[in-house]
């Protein structure tokens, strides 16, 4: 594996690199959620790309930015073993020098869910992904259901902005429990951890009610409610909507999106599932 810390000699390997190449962005401090994407796009991809950025822009102002989780010496490793080609590692000033001021915004998709509870989180999503993908200039990129909503504004994006881009996604990955990897998970107690699979817990009974008949998604939601709040967790919003325009839905049909965002002490968790 190549690892690459400068756009210019990113570009440069690039232009070297023949065949299809499969581009996988992250934050690091991988897990096997992260690999999986990695083997998904071995199979589909003559060479394989993964970016590590911990992105200052997609963080708000009391988010976790200088205290995300990071093991670089790790994170190789993994890359390594998996068979990763490239690893583009850049700084935050090699991304952001001094001056920049040109931002991506997905308009409406952007505004629901957790970018409605992190204003300006999806702008730096989209910010940072466009500007990888325009130095990598991948055939197929690669992201994770886990973060669903990401998925429905990376979708937009790459069509409105016609990235010749085709968007592959990779399902969610679980501890044996039902919690969705995740590097936040660290932040976990040993309790929090045992009784965050409540996220997971209130997916399945979403997806049992809605198989037994239940289409009003108030009904759905306060079932859910009821199971999680027999733990410490902090509900803040539980959603069953479009899975592409992700608006709510009061009645629920095939394919709906159920997300949800619980805190645990400090620590905010997301999980979601397709209803069938
Ligand atoms: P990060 O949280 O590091 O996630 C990188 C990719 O791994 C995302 O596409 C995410 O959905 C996927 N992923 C995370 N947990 C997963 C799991 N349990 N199973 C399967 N896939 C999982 O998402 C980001 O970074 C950033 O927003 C980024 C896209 C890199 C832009 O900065």
């Amino acid at each position: 594996m190549q690892t690459v810390k400068t756009i210019n000699e990113m570009r440069i390997l690039r232009g070297k690199t023949a065949g299809k190449v499969g581009f996988i962005p992250t934050m690091g401090y991988l897990h096997e959620g992260h690999i999986s994407l990695v083997e998904q796009a071995k199979k589909e991809n003559d060479s394989v790309v993964v970016s590590i950025f911990v992105n200052p822009k997609q963080f708000g102002p009391n988010e976790d930015f200088t205290r995300y989780p990071r093991d670089e010496q790790n994170d190789i490793e993994l890359l390594e073993k998996a068979g990763v080609d490239i690893l583009f590692l850049p700084t935050v000033d090699e991304i952001y020098p001094e001056g920049f001021e040109t931002y991506v915004t997905v308009e409406n998709t952007s505004q629901v869910l957790e970018g409605a509870k992190r204003p300006g989180h999806f702008r730096g999503v989209a910010t940072v992904v466009t500007k990888l993908f325009n130095i990598i200039q991948p055939d197929n990129t690669y992201f994770g259901q886990k973060d669903a909503q990401q998925v429905a504004v990376m979708k937009r994006m790459i069509a409105d902005l016609q990235f010749p881009i085709t968007l592959h996604i990779g399902e969610t990955l679980r501890e044996s429990n039902g919690l969705a990897k995740s590097s936040r998970n660290v932040y976990l107690s040993e309790k929090d951890r045992t009784e965050a699979a409540v996220l997971f817990k209130s997916l399945q009974l979403a997806q049992e009610k809605f198989q037994k008949g239940e289409k009003d998604s108030a009904k759905i939601k306060n079932e859910m409610e009821k199971l999680i709040r027999m733990t410490s967790g902090k509900i803040d919003y539980i959603s069953i909507a479009d899975p592409e325009t992700l608006q709510e839905l009061d009645f629920i049909k095939k394919n709906a999106l159920v997300s949800l965002a619980v805190y645990f002490g400090k620590t905010r968790l997301i999980d979601n599932s397709i209803l069938h």
